[in-house]
């Protein structure tokens, strides 16, 4: 039965999606591939001390400048993209790499390498690790603990507390991400367990795999069916044939439809994003009752709430009951002050 399953990365929607429009890597968020993310212990610093590394692209800023001069900031720390081959191993202008799939296939929660899926993976039923914190209290598991690496992208007020381990690297870049991760890894749990029951006879390969492809499907029908539609608009949706079949397969993938994204999608267009932030992060009851909120500068690389009874869930709740900003020319103060992300000024 499940064999049948269609799974979209065969529709002509992903490949055509990707090659005209270029739109994220999944429910996939944002992934970038920057060299390394600034504000943690590894990161370069371009304007000083690391000046001389070949990454670095540090920009001078004049101190007659009308907005940086306030803060006495001469400096951006630009940090360049790491440089890969051109298409048919050309010659020419610097090319970017890209670090995960542009497939909708799910990576973020997998990893897009053996090594990460391995470490991901429980080995045992089809499942992924997870963390026990509160079964006790009926609760669900929190994601597993960054034990690789333990810095990176983190801010660890003391090196007993650790964030999470997922198929990004940036699932701790702030806390709401870390939920998504944590709500994803549930569902394949979810899903496994359910195969388990009523495909007794299979393996942890085979109920890991059917259950990596069942989540998959549902990241890209959630990207298809609701995301998009709201960020293109009816009209874009139908002018490139993006709506999704109402009963059927679609029949029409082409292999030959090279899907990479365009360096210019993913380090300038697809930042709109950055403009929807909110200034604050709400928690909500299941009741849908408000019930407090934390500024996100709080709340990025420090996603330690999550170890809180039941925050995870009312983050979650939070996440569809508070109201989205308007995509606009203004972000949130609260990602770009003064050493917080965008403090180099780029948004
Ligand atoms: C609180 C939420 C978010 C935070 C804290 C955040 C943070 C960051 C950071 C630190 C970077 C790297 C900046 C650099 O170039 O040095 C970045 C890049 C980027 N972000 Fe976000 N971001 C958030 C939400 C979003 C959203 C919602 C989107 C899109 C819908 C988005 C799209 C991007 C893109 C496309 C890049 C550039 C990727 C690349 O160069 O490869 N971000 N973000």
């Amino acid at each position: 039965m499940l064999k049948k399953i269609h799974i979209f990365t065969t529709s002509k929607l992903l490949t055509e999606v990707h090659k005209n429009f270029q739109v994220y890597r999944g429910v996939d968020y944002y992934y970038y591939y920057v060299l390394s993310i600034p504000g943690t212990a590894t990161d370069p610093r371009c304007c000083d001390r690391d000046a001389a590394l070949p990454d670095c692209f540090p920009i001078r800023l004049s101190p007659k400048d009308a907005f940086y001069s306030l803060f006495k900031q001469d400096c951006m720390s630009v940090v360049r993209s790491v440089p890969g081959v051109r298409e048919g191993c050309k010659f020419g202008p610097r090319a970017q790499i890209n670090t995960v799939p542009s497939y909708i296939d799910g990576n973020w929660v997998y990893g897009s390498s053996l090594e990460v899926a391995n470490r991901l993976r429980l080995h045992k039923g089809g499942l992924l690790k997870s963390l026990p914190v509160f079964r006790e209290f009926g609760l669900k598991d929190l994601l597993p603990l960054k034990l690789v690496d333990p810095d990176d992208g983190c801010i660890r007020p003391s090196t007993d507390l650790y964030c999470f381990d997922a198929g990004d690297l940036r699932v701790n870049e702030q806390l709401v991400l870390a939920v998504i991760h944590t709500l994803m890894m549930r569902e394949h749990n979810r899903v496994a367990v359910e195969l388990s029951r009523i495909n007794p006879h299979w393996g942890d390969e085979e109920l890991f795999h059917e259950a990596r492809h069942i989540t998959a499907a549902e990241i890209q029908h959630i990207t298809y069916n609701e995301y998009l539609p709201m960020i293109l608009g009816k009209e874009v949706m139908e002018k490139f044939g993006l709506i999704l079949e109402k009963h059927g397969y679609f029949e029409g993938y082409d292999p030959s439809i090279d899907p990479s994204m365009s360096a210019n999608f993913i380090t300038a267009a697809f930042r709109f994003g950055h403009s929807l932030l909110p200034s604050t992060i709400e928690r909500w009851s299941p009741a849908h009752k408000y019930i407090g909120s934390q500024r996100l500068s709080e709340l990025l690389r420090q996603p330690y709430d999550l170890y809180k009874g039941g925050w995870c869930d009312q983050f979650l709740m939070g996440l569809s009951n508070q109201v989205a900003q308007a995509m606009d020319d203004a972000i949130t103060q609260e990602v770009c002050e003064q050493k917080l992300l965008f403090y180099n000024g780029i948004f």
